[in-house]
């Protein structure tokens, strides 16, 4: 795919086939978001790929902060909504992104940055190679469970979280809010 074609094909998808990722295409979108700039060329990022039994464990974790918000859903949809939820939408591996933990707050920045560059790369190559993915935060929600689960100490912080596989449903891009650009950029001439 052509590299704007991969920008505008990416989408959060949370809903997946059972099949599994090649290894290799796994190692490969990593090799895409290792090559993305850092501060002071740190390169500061560190992934966690699950799958397995520790990928039910998330996909509990998940249900349990998705649970409240399913509370209101009509009855019917509530049991096949949280069943997704609880699949971790369904996807063979989820990713995470680590950073450094810091108590500088610039420096903190510097590496959150790094790290989310990073992450976009690994969005955006997934994308090209046919694979969805959804940037989530949501799961940090449990984040002291996520900690013992894999076994993530309080020298990382978790960025974020991505499921990877093949997309069963694909969702309609969003409209930009600002497609001219006319109020998201100032340009001094
Ligand atoms: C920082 C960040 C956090 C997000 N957290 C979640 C999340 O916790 N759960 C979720 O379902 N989607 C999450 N998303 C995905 C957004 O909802 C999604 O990107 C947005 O609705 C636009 O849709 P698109 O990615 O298909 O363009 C997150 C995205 C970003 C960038």
């Amino acid at each position: 795919m052509e590299f704007y074609d991969v920008i505008r094909a990416r989408r959060a998808v949370r809903k997946y086939k059972p099949d599994m990722v090649p290894e290799e295409i796994i190692y490969k979108i990593l090799d895409a978001a290792n090559w993305a700039p850092s501060g002071m060329n740190t390169q500061s990022w560190e992934f966690v790929v699950v799958t397995g039994d520790k990928l039910e464990d998330m996909g509990e974790s998940l249900a349990r902060i998705y649970a409240p918000l399913a509370e209101n859903m009509d009855p019917d949809k509530r049991g096949p909504y949280m069943d997704n939820i609880r699949n971790f939408f369904g996807a063979p591996v989820v990713i995470l992104a680590l950073a450094p933990a810091q108590k500088n707050e610039v420096m903190r920045k510097m590496h959150l940055e790094g790290v989310c560059a990073a992450f976009e790369n690994l969005l955006l190559a997934a994308c090209a190679e046919g694979l969805g993915s959804c940037w989530m935060t949501g799961p940090l929600q449990e984040e002291a469970f996520l900690r013992e689960l894999l076994s993530i100490g309080e020298d990382k912080e978790i960025v974020a979280v991505t499921p990877i596989g093949y997309p069963e449903f694909i969702p309609k891009a969003p409209p930009r809010l600002d497609p001219d650009l006319k109020q998201k950029v100032t340009w001094f001439k």
